[in-house]
């Protein structure tokens, strides 16, 4: 892959957003050739061997979200995602009227027999999954029947914790629903390619798709960006600027679906539920190591935190859920930068005011509280989580070298909890000091 490097970054204590990033081919080769002399000068482009990806994908694990998709979708998606990678598919299909679970089983048994992966699927509300997390100390993504609680978010918090006991260095997310296998494949290629040129420890990229076809008066447009996405990174944006005082255009990736991070951020961030936990990625990152609030670890904050953002070169295309699905995951959106303790009153009025003029909320109505907050995969006893799953038909999978581990009950609270008030926050005006 031969990808620009990015021309901006804002730092936001020792938090780097990347700009965007062009893919200039997607594929560039071998790694014998990266000796080639004339390479050096092109400073401004790196080239990612063929081989470099590989290395990355193969510590890598895909996790594919499902929801009651239609199988020839997820068959697309399957075949689009390299060979290297494991495939953790985690589902919360139906198991009634018709078993759609037992469905996506059936189909995964199909096609294994004529691709040859790493994969395996899990059910979010099978009773074992629930039992581990209450052995492990995690009882939080639990609903009042002991069960884990439905969502998206619920399921890629999960499967992140089973990411980590296959041993993996590296999880990356995939949407079922994706038309375009081509789409899949380059998603991946990117996140590789992101990955491995990061020079933290604590990282992650997030896909800005190129375009997102369209049918406007019966012919094909490739609009820029979805509804929703506009107004959460103009949101997040402005949230930056108020710190740094410098307006900024920088984040095009809030509401990011296709994205991967490295092992050691996705067990130090907190999650927040449902379809708000992509743009609460970057909100709870600068609420935990911006430095302006919360004591956050010492080696999180000496590496670095960086984000990249690589513009994608195929269409994005998924299925259509309508009006309501954009309509409530745009508000959880604003709700998680809302509820920031990091957002500043003059935000807050623009987020009601946003809300308000969409028909999101009603005239003069208060922020509902829909969102719940997860607490960082720290606190997982990942021994406990793993001796839970033994008779799991995916127990074979979850290889990872437990011998050195050791569970630190981390004491520290969510980020929320531990500001009591604004008066803890320095003024929002007042730009931030640049560590
Ligand atoms: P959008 O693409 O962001 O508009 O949202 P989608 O409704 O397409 O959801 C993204 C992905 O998450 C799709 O692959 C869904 O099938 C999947 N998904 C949605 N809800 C859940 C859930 O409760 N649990 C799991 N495991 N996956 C879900
Ligand atoms: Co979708």
């Amino acid at each position: 892959m031969r990808i620009e490097i990015p021309r901006e970054v804002e730092r936001f204590g020792p938090v780097q957003i990347h700009d965007v990033q062009k893919v200039w081919e997607l594929d560039a080769g071998l790694k014998l050739k990266e000796l080639e002399p004339k390479e050096k000068e092109r400073r401004v482009i790196t080239r990612i061997s063929y081989e470099s990806l590989q290395d990355i994908q193969e510590q890598m694990a895909i996790v594919v979200p499902i929801k009651d998709e239609k199988i020839k979708l997820l068959e697309g998606v399957l075949a689009g995602i390299p060979h290297e990678c494991l495939v953790i598919l985690v589902s919360n299909s139906k198991r009634e009227p018709v078993d759609r679970y037992k469905i996506e089983m059936d189909a995964l048994n199909h096609m294994s027999k004529f691709m040859k992966k790493d994969i395996f699927i899990a059910h979010q509300k099978d009773p074992l999954l629930a039992q581990a997390c209450k052995d492990a100390g995690y009882e939080y993504i639990l609903d009042d029947k002991g069960e884990v609680r439905s969502g998206k978010a619920e399921g890629m918090i999960l499967s992140t914790i089973l990411a980590y006991l296959c041993g993996k260095k590296y999880i990356g997310f995939i949407d079922s629903d994706n038309y375009f296998p081509g789409a899949v494949y380059e998603y991946v290629q990117e996140y590789s390619a992101a990955l491995y040129s990061a020079k933290s420890d604590y990282s992650m990229v997030r896909i800005a798709w190129h375009s997102k076809p369209k049918i406007v008066e019966s012919s094909l447009f490739f609009a820029k960006r979805g509804r929703a996405s506009e107004h959460t990174n103009k949101v997040l944006n402005m949230l930056m600027s108020s710190y740094t005082g410098y307006g900024t255009e920088i984040i095009k990736t809030g509401n990011a679906g296709e994205h991967a991070m490295s092992m050691d951020l996705a067990l130090n961030i907190d999650y927040s539920s449902g379809y708000s936990i992509e743009p609460y990625h970057y909100i709870n990152v600068l609420e935990r190591f911006g430095g302006v609030i919360d004591s956050p670890s010492a080696d999180v904050m000496k590496q670095g935190i960086q984000f990249f953002q690589i513009e994608s070169r195929n269409p994005h295309l998924h299925e259509v859920k309508g009006d309501e699905h954009v309509k409530s995951m745009s508000r959880e959106a604003m709700e998680v930068i809302y509820r920031s303790p990091l957002c500043p009153d003059h935000l807050k009025q623009e987020i009601l005011i946003d809300l308000y003029n969409r028909g999101l909320l009603k005239e003069g109505e208060e922020m509902p509280e829909t969102v719940r907050y997860y607490p960082a995969l720290t606190k997982v006893n990942m021994l406990k989580f793993k001796q839970a799953l033994a008779k799991a038909s995916f127990a074979e999978f979850l290889k990872a070298d437990l011998s050195k581990y050791k569970h630190k009950n981390g004491k520290k609270k969510l980020a929320r909890e531990t500001v009591k008030s604004k008066d803890h926050l320095p003024d929002p005006h007042e730009q931030l000091e640049i560590k």
